[in-house]
């Protein structure tokens, strides 16, 4: 099973600490790099909507991760493989 991992990169996101997690990939622990898939996206239509909570967001398999930061990202990935 892979966890697909998208970043949104846009504007606002990437403003907000967005830079930082494009180079997810790269912090990612030699454990977990084969079973995660990083994509960049567009504005995934959060950062207008204050319900949305706070970006910079990406997704976790489909999962609304608000102010994402490489660690977090790199837990919520864990828990998604359960492990
Ligand atoms: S710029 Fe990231 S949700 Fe809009």
């Amino acid at each position: 099973m892979k966890v697909e991992v998208i970043i949104c990169s846009g504007t606002l996101c990437y403003l907000m600490g967005g830079a930082e997690l494009q180079l997810l990939s790269e912090h990612l622990p030699p454990a977990l790099k084969d079973k995660v898939i990083v994509k960049g996206s567009p504005c995934v239509g959060f950062c207008d909507k204050p319900e949305s909570g706070k970006p910079p967001f990406a997704l976790i398999n489909g999962r609304k991760i608000q102010q994402a930061s490489v660690d977090k990202l790199i837990s919520e990935i864990k828990q998604e493989l359960g492990i």
